[in-house]
């Protein structure tokens, strides 16, 4: 039987007739299902002309016949107005997709400057210090103040917030649109979601950047008052790409008390800067321990690290986070190994913070 990836791969000369780009590129072939010995798939259709529209239908057909598949369904679906307009922006050249691409990505609903959605992108120096843990909390917090709230975790490489969060299930798609998965009143979406059984990501660059943009083109994520998205550690190609994605985009900078530490996280926060970011505050997390019998607080990993990064970035110090797991089993129906609940003493730290976001942002 043929995989997911071999059918892609017979499919792959199959061109748009109008851009000669290849149908799988332009992610036209989709919903790929192999059950047994029959393989079904939606093409969705650029043709109007029905003869043309058979003939393409007729190619994919063949291509798989060649690959040994005989039982083929293929859902043969009219590309959209939106659909169509997004394919000529992908199609474009490269020079000029890059000069139109802020423009292009506008006309989408979550990006268009007008939704009234405040992004909010957890970014930090260097990789370990609790961004995905403090952009999960944060998020959570928000929701739990009522707000909509979307997460993107936007680390495609070392994606970890479905684990984080606790979420087994996988997003369903709908009419070719991908429904976030819902946990603790946060709608979430992460490469984790496709790629199974922790499979390392072995694609390149570009397509990993595409499946990202995808994440804010082709998800059903509804009305939002909230996106936070979760930024790889550093400075590197993703993270620069997030902030080119998003110029509306402001940015919450995550360190640990250690002098060093806040000296790196200091670069993201001059990335931010120089991308015209403003920076809504920093978070100081592994701040101290806190004795639990006595409530003393030791600073085990130094002191003051956040404060001095929030002074030469010329912003504030918006909260700081202890050491200390939340406190849940896996057999609770809402286990999450990273998530504090409400009421805990941390959960109450995040709440406090996502007050300061509000104020800020509002
Ligand atoms: N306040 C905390 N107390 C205890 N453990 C924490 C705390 N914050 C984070 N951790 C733990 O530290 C580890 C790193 O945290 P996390 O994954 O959130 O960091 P990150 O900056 O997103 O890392 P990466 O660079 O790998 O994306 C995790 O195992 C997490 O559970
Ligand atoms: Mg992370």
């Amino acid at each position: 039987m043929l995989s997911r990836e071999q059918i892609q791969e017979l499919l792959q000369p199959v061109t748009d007739p109008e851009t000669g780009k290849s149908l799988v590129e332009l992610q036209l072939i989709r919903d790929i299902m192999i059950k047994e010995d029959r393989i079904s798939l939606s093409l969705i259709c650029p043709e109007t002309d029905e003869t043309k529209r058979m003939k393409l239908e007729q190619e994919v057909r063949d291509r798989l016949r060649e690959g040994g598949a005989e039982n083929v369904h293929i859902r043969l679906r009219d590309i959209t107005d939106h659909e169509r307009s997004k394919l000529r922006r992908e199609a474009a050249p490269e020079e000029e997709k890059l000069q139109g691409h802020a423009a292009g990505l506008e006309g989408l609903g979550l990006l268009n400057k007008n939704s009234g959605i405040h992004f909010i992108a957890i970014a930090s120096g260097k990789g370990g210090v609790g961004k995905s843990t403090v952009t999960v909390n944060l998020a959570a917090a928000l929701a739990r103040k009522g707000k909509r709230v979307g997460l993107i975790d936007a680390d495609i490489y070392g994606f970890s917030v479905p684990d984080m969060m606790g979420i087994e299930e996988a997003p369903v798609v709908e009419d070719g649109t991908i429904i976030p998965v819902e946990r603790f009143g946060v709608k979430v979406m992460s490469m984790g979601f496709f790629i199974r059984e922790n499979n390392p990501v072995i694609w390149r660059g570009p397509m990993l950047g595409k499946m990202l943009r995808q994440f804010f083109s082709d998800v059903g994520w509804g009305e939002l008052d909230y996106m936070l998205l979760d930024l790889p550690p550093g400075t590197g190609d993703v993270a620069l790409d997030v902030h080119q994605m998003l110029p509306q985009s402001k940015e919450v900078i995550v360190t640990t008390p250690h002098a060093t530490a806040a000296f790196v996280a200091a670069r993201a926060g001059t990335m931010a800067l120089q991308t015209d970011h403003e920076i809504l505050g920093v978070i100081e997390n592994m701040a101290y321990y806190q004795c639990s019998a006595c409530g003393q607080k030791d600073y085990i990993f130094g002191r003051g690290g956040g404060a001095r990064l929030a002074e030469s970035l010329h912003t504030d110090l918006i909260g700081q986070i202890p050491l200390g797991a939340p406190d849940n089993t896996v057999s609770d129906p809402d286990f999450s190994p990273s998530v504090y609940k409400a009421g805990t003493g941390t959960a109450e730290l995040f709440d406090e913070i996502a007050a300061r976001l509000i104020l800020k942002c509002e």
